[in-house]
């Protein structure tokens, strides 16, 4: 039988250990492996060893001409209350007109919860135990009777969570959502390397692939074909947030009306950061562009500066909430050379397989996998935006089974949550030291998935007492 072209291409450049076993293998196995080489792109992984391995290592970020980015602070801290308003209304206009649409990136590996699943079927909820896909579904559910137009929401998938994401969401039956207007498709996948470069195998039959970071999700919504979707229902831009932060506002008006009236192309919500070893990005400027320079690339002594009103200088920090044009990701998606996104590297344990074929489980970084960022955007897009939010209203990621960014302190900050909104009603709450109600309760985002619509079904259907185990519903 003629040998497959893939085998004198991957020679070609280098990469015959791919098909060092390929012999042993089965047909299917074999297939398998074909279809896995298929994907790459091996002028890419040629040039990510030059540009990314060569050196035996990054050479960290460029900082020359580093400055804090601007940004647009709330009402409470100076900003323009009457534009805020104007923003909020823009972007209520928007959702109204059915504008916009939801869009959540779960195609991470979540290795550091080690929950077995998809991060989204995680139960996140303090009494009802909701997982994170109810918890942004009866969300998106409620902002579209709120604005009397269904959202559409997109969910950027990993090759080895989609399936059982579908599935999760089908048993659901899609947690009350129209199933037509749910959109799940996968993210690319790149292969992780050796020091020198050379592709590796997981098995004999199978390649070291692994999800291309949440900057894939611009290729991958365009490849899926949800751009062209989007065009054709009238969406022009997403409202872009993670998989593992509960209290997010999955569509937020005044955020939305911001990026509008801002004629932006990218737009970012920052938190001023709570104490200079914070692991954020930062928001900076660089030669007139926007940037994230990464916690781990911008010096301490850097990220402690203070300004002469004793704040940190480099305060503003990426949530990774974003909201963007749908023709800039067209554009950033099909961009190559300088104008798209750049792989970072990120030496990794491994697993893989030895010379005869054994499988090998790393006790240190033996290779090095390519992601893309999505922030990485910014510099791209046309008048760039950065606002400030509220971290109480906006962010409390689920990223450790235990500690900072726990499911513990995102309970708590759920409670929190509702606390404010409740005594905003002038309802009688009594808290512990650490702000938490002393009884445990839950708001759904049916009664309320922000400060307005809380109040809405407060005054039409106030509860008749706040008791332990109360539900709002
Ligand atoms: P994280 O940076 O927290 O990575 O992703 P992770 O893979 O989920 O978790 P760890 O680092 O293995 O513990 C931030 C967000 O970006 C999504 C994640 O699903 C999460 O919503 N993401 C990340 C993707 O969708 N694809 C990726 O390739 C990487």
């Amino acid at each position: 039988m003629a040998e497959n072209p893939l085998l004198p291409q991957f020679r070609q450049a280098g990469q015959g250990q791919v098909f060092a076993h390929f012999d042993q293998l089965t047909p299917a196995g074999q297939q398998r492996l074909l279809a896995e080489a298929a994907e790459v792109d091996l002028a890419e992984i040629a040039g990510l060893t030059r540009t990314l391995l060569a050196a035996g290592g990054s050479a960290g970020a460029d900082l020359a001409g580093l400055e804090p980015a601007p940004y647009e602070p709330r009402p409470e801290h100076g900003g323009d209350a009457a534009a805020w308003a104007q923003a909020k209304a823009a972007g209520e206009a928007a959702l109204r007109a059915g504008r916009v649409a939801a869009f959540t990136v779960a195609g991470g590996q979540g290795t550091r919860l080690g929950y077995d699943g998809p991060k989204g079927t995680f139960p996140v909820t303090p009494l009802q135990r909701k997982p994170l896909f109810q918890v942004f579904a009866e969300k998106l559910r409620a902002a579209g009777e709120r604005y009397g137009r269904p959202l559409h929401w997109f969910i950027m998938t990993s090759h080895q969570n989609h399936d059982a994401t579908e599935a999760f969401l089908a048993e659901h039956r899609w947690f009350g959502l129209d199933r037509g207007r749910v959109h799940c498709f996968r993210q690319g996948r790149m292969p992780a390397v050796d020091f020198q470069g050379r592709i590796m195998l997981e098995t004999t039959s199978s390649l070291a692939l692994s999800p291309d970071g949440h900057g894939g999700s611009l290729r991958a919504l365009d490849r899926s074909g949800a751009l062209d979707l989007m065009r054709s229902e009238g969406i022009e831009a997403l409202s872009y947030f993670q998989v593992d932060n509960p209290l997010v506002r999955c569509v937020d008006p005044a955020f939305i009306g911001w990026h509008l009236l801002h004629g932006s192309q990218m737009s970012s919500k920052m938190v001023p950061k709570a104490y200079p070893e914070e692991k954020l990005g930062h928001f900076c400027r660089q030669q007139g562009r926007l940037v994230v320079v990464e916690y781990s690339d911008l010096p301490l002594a850097m990220q402690r500066e203070t300004t002469s009103d004793g704040q940190l200088r480099y305060r503003a920090g990426s949530i990774a909430i974003h909201v963007l044009d749908r023709e800039f990701i067209r554009q950033m998606a099909r961009a190559d050379g300088a104008g798209a996104l750049p792989f970072h590297r990120a030496d990794k344990k491994i697993p893989t397989v030895d010379a005869a074929g054994r499988p090998v489980k790393p006790d240190r970084a033996n290779g090095v996998k390519f992601e893309l960022f999505v922030f990485d955007a910014l510099p791209f897009a046309r008048n760039p935006l950065v606002i400030e939010t509220r971290r109480e209203d906006d962010f409390s990621p689920v990223k450790n089974a235990e500690g900072v960014d726990s499911p513990q302190t995102c309970h708590d900050d759920q409670l929190r949550q509702y606390v404010r909104w409740l005594r905003a009603q002038g309802a009688a709450v009594e808290t512990d030291a650490g702000g938490r109600p002393r009884l445990t309760l839950e708001v759904a985002p049916s009664f309320g998935y922000d400060e307005d619509s809380f109040a809405a079904s407060w005054a039409s259907r106030p509860p008749r007492a706040i008791t332990d185990g109360l539900y709002l519903t």
